[in-house]
């Protein structure tokens, strides 16, 4: 396929994106594999579709800094990074504005976003005209090397997505460098096409923290992660008293205080797309805890109960 694509193509996939669809595009780094970043469902089918066991937060993509300014909070160095490096292979992370439009579920319900603008004429185009934030994720499975062609994409996921734009090989060929901002020293989350030297000199000593899946960051350490401030209890049959019900599926327990359902049809995207903003509306102190019904551990399944076990884990 021409690396040239005609631009009503473009049209097709920003429209599909509109509708829920994932649609592959290139970036400088790597392959995207996208979806609306304001929909909760079509970022479920993100995961759905790596066939990731857990939710890990994904990063935003805006056609320009102007438009990206209004889904973080800059602060100086934001300001002086964006100048300098984007468009470009350089993701910041920075704290999510209050009443974000961004699905909780993109940033695997943490108070943050990461946010790039990409070095690649097409992606530039095709974030114009769908004119939403776009979560892109490198196009690969989960565990597999992330994609550099088109031709790659199509081997791995082609028949899960409703379009693949083509713009041949990516030119940088690894992915962007993920800096935090949230915190008073820069931290290096992931190393990548943006160097730590090009960044220092730019706003000073940053510190390196680099993400291990063996050793998830701690809460609050860099920024900070939603944990539910009531109990949960996980596979609940029946309801104690004052408890909230997180509900699956069509035959709840009764004798809840209130309830609230991941899906009641047992659609397991539909569970995942809704499980932050449930886990938050229902952390109230009138309840005496959170009971949540058995998740089947298949597909998305895998993904909803680390998230919940980990919110139902003793913390200090
Ligand atoms: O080059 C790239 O960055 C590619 C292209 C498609 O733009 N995208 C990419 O996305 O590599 P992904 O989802 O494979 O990697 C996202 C990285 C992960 O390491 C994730 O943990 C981190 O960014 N990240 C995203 N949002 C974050 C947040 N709010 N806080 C901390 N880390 C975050
Ligand atoms: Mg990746």
């Amino acid at each position: 396929m021409s690396p040239l694509v005609p631009s009503h193509e473009i049209a097709t996939a920003a429209r599909l994106l509109r509708d829920g669809g994932l649609v592959a595009f290139p970036t400088e780094t790597v392959y995207g594999l996208g979806a609306d970043a304001t929909n909760d469902q079509a970022v479920a089918a993100i995961f759905e579709t790596k066939g990731r066991p857990r939710f890990n937060p994904l990063i935003i993509h805006l056609p320009t800094a102007n438009e990206a300014r209004s889904f973080g909070e800059f602060d100086d160095r934001a300001e002086r990074l964006a100048a300098l490096f984007w468009p470009g292979p350089l993701s910041l992370v920075l704290p999510r504005p209050p009443h974000s439009p961004v699905s909780l579920l993109a940033s695997a319900g943490l108070d943050s976003l990461a946010l790039r603008v990409p070095d690649h004429p097409l992606a530039v185009k095709l974030l114009k005209e769908t004119g939403r934030p776009v979560a892109a994720p490198s196009a690969n499975r989960s565990g597999r090397v992330s994609p550099t062609t088109a031709e790659h994409v199509r081997e791995e996921l082609g028949e899960r997505l409703a379009a693949i734009l083509d713009g041949g090989p990516c030119r940088v060929g690894l992915e962007s460098t993920v800096l935090d901002l949230t915190g008073p020293v820069a931290a290096i989350l992931r190393h990548g096409g943006v160097t730590r030297s090009a960044i220092e000199a730019a706003i000073g000593p940053v510190m390196e923290a680099l993400e291990d899946d063996n050793a998830p960051r701690s809460p609050g350490m860099l920024s900070s992660h939603y944990a539910p401030s009531l109990t949960i209890r996980l596979n609940a049959e029946n309801v104690r008293p004052g408890e909230a019900l997180l509900a699956f599926g069509d035959n709840p327990p009764s004798g809840f205080a209130d309830i609230r359902w991941l899906s009641r049809a047992s659609d397991l995207r539909e569970a995942a797309a809704n499980l932050f903003a449930l886990l938050r509306s229902l952390d109230r102190p009138e309840f005496s805890g959170i009971a949540v019904m058995p998740i089947p551990e298949t597909g998305l399944g895998a993904a909803i109960n680390d998230r919940l076990r980990r919110a139902a884990a003793p913390r200090g």
